[in-house]
């Protein structure tokens, strides 16, 4: 394959992952916008079969075949709620590929030439690329491990971390500086130990809900980490292709961190400074109002304007086909139903969007936060279905709470509130809602799909 024939491809691979990017901006053309990125990856895989003078192309065909096999079984086993995991373990082998392609570059470096025959651009980008793909395998396996319940989701704190922290940062740049000075393989080896270590340090302190957003900005580390050595290796297609993981990675941060209320500062360091990041929690033993789904059933038959609050558990129980009927057998009722989407409600961005698209929910019923909190105060029932977080007074009212700044959805301005869940535990958070114990809230107890299936049953029976 010709020069010309194998930039051209790669242009069209990287035209591939625009389009794809701009194709998951909205669930109706995620589908396609995700086929698109993974054909330019194919397109750009095989032109660097053809046109590159491989050595050793049987040993990266079997790795290609090996690595292939576990990623198709790991998405097709993978649960909805388990995919911000998988993303972390896919990131984390990202960034280590990043940095080993580093280090047999600076390899290559030591072996042919001297020091003067080596732009020192190239070799920041060496320690750059070495550095930030270590810190983004050894954090993004931390993080994987957390929300796998491998270890704890709380953060871990030791006594000295953060000195040692500040350590690991201070050895990094200087070790930088000695390998851009006088390049030496001991040297990448030590700067990539030493970026393991720091990635550990910065992600054992975050826990709870503020996993995600890490794993968020640790893809991004993962896209700046391939860009520079896309620099490294003259590979123009692979510098586009981490810039836009690392562009999309630092807005996806930017935005889940606000529709948290929380800063990227007080994420990262909170714990370190004593914060409040927390995760866990225990049940509640304070009295509450419940009923069976026969009264549920009354109370949202006679409604003429009620919405549905979906979170996480909904996404665990698997009721959204469940939740679609019953809320078309409301509409063919006559009942106003709308679904209120958190920005985070679930676990992962666009979680609630994906899950009730599955259940073939319309578009046009699915209102931002935004779009619907005026209208709360007009409802006459909030069906809260394995949702906590998201509808917690305590993030307006209670200074210190781990979400507190969260914007919210605004159920507890209705005139009635029924939420589903299985017990008194509370949400990701590990804060008690006092909505729960509000007079107007009634509890419909058991895993949201048997509950809901039941519902359904005494609501069309009406
Ligand atoms: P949560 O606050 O976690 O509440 C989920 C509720 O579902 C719990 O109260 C749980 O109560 C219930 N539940 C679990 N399994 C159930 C089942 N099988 N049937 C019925 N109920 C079930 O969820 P949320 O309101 O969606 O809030 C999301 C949380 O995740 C927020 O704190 C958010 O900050 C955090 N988070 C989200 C993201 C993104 S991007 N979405 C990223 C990071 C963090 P029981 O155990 O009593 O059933």
């Amino acid at each position: 394959m010709s020069e010309t024939t194998a930039q051209l491809f790669y242009l069209v691979a990287a035209v591939c992952f625009i389009l794809a990017l701009r194709g998951l901006s909205s669930p109706k053309t995620a589908r396609n916008g995700n086929l698109i990125g993974a054909a330019g990856a194919i397109l750009a895989t095989v032109t660097v079969f053809l046109y590159g003078d491989l050595d050793h192309e049987l040993l990266m065909l079997g790795a290609i075949a090996v690595g292939s096999l576990f990623g198709v079984v790991a998405a097709q086993r993978v649960q909805m709620t388990q995919m911000p995991q998988l993303v972390a373990l896919f990131n984390g082998v990202g960034g280590g590929a990043a940095a080993l392609v580093a280090l047999l570059e600076l390899d290559g470096i030591v072996a042919v030439g001297t020091r003067d025959d080596v732009p020192t651009v190239t070799l920041v980008a060496t320690a750059f690329t070495v550095i930030v793909g270590a810190v983004s395998l050894s954090g993004s396996l931390v993080t994987f491990a957390k929300l796998q319940g491998l270890i704890t989701s709380r953060p871990i704190m030791f006594p000295g971390l953060p000195v040692l922290f500040g350590g690991g940062l201070l050895t990094a740049v200087a070790v930088s500086v000695f390998l851009v000075v006088e390049p030496r393989m001991w040297l990448g080896v030590a700067l990539a130990v030493v970026g393991l270590a720091v990635g550990l340090m910065l992600v054992l302190p975050v826990g709870g809900a503020d996993v995600p957003i890490v794993i968020s900005l640790l893809n991004a580390f993962t896209g700046l980490a391939v860009a520079a050595g896309g620099y490294i290796l003259g590979n123009t297609l692979l510098l586009i292709a981490g810039t836009l993981v690392g562009a999309a990675g630092t807005l996806l941060t930017k935005l889940m961190a606000s529709a948290m209320g929380r800063s990227l500062f007080n994420i990262l360091f909170g714990a370190l400074k004593g914060g409040s990041t927390l995760g866990g929690g225990e049940a509640s033993d304070r009295p509450v109002r419940s009923a069976g789904p026969a009264d549920v059933a009354i109370l949202l038959a006679y409604a003429d304007r009620v919405i549905v609050v979906p979170g996480y558990g909904l996404a665990v129980a698997q009721a959204q086909h469940t939740l679609r009927e019953l809320v078309d057998v409301m509409t063919a009722k006559g009942i106003k139903v709308d679904y209120a989407i958190h920005p985070v409600a679930g676990r992962m961005p666009g979680h609630m969007n994906v899950l009730l698209a599955e259940a073939q929910v319309p578009y046009e019923q699915l209102k931002e936060m935004g779009d619907i909190n005026g209208e709360f105060k007009q409802t006459d029932v909030v069906l809260v279905v394995g949702a906590n977080d998201v509808v917690n007074p305590a993030a307006k009212t209670t200074p210190g709470a781990p979400i507190y700044g969260m914007p919210i959805l605004a159920a507890d301005e209705a005139k009635q509130v029924v939420f589903m869940k299985r017990s008194m535990r509370p949400g990701f958070a590990g804060i008690e809602n006092e909505l729960l114990f509000d007079p107007k809230t009634t509890l419909l107890f058991g895993d949201a799909k048997d509950t809901m299936s039941k519902l359904l049953s005494a609501v069309k029976s009406l």
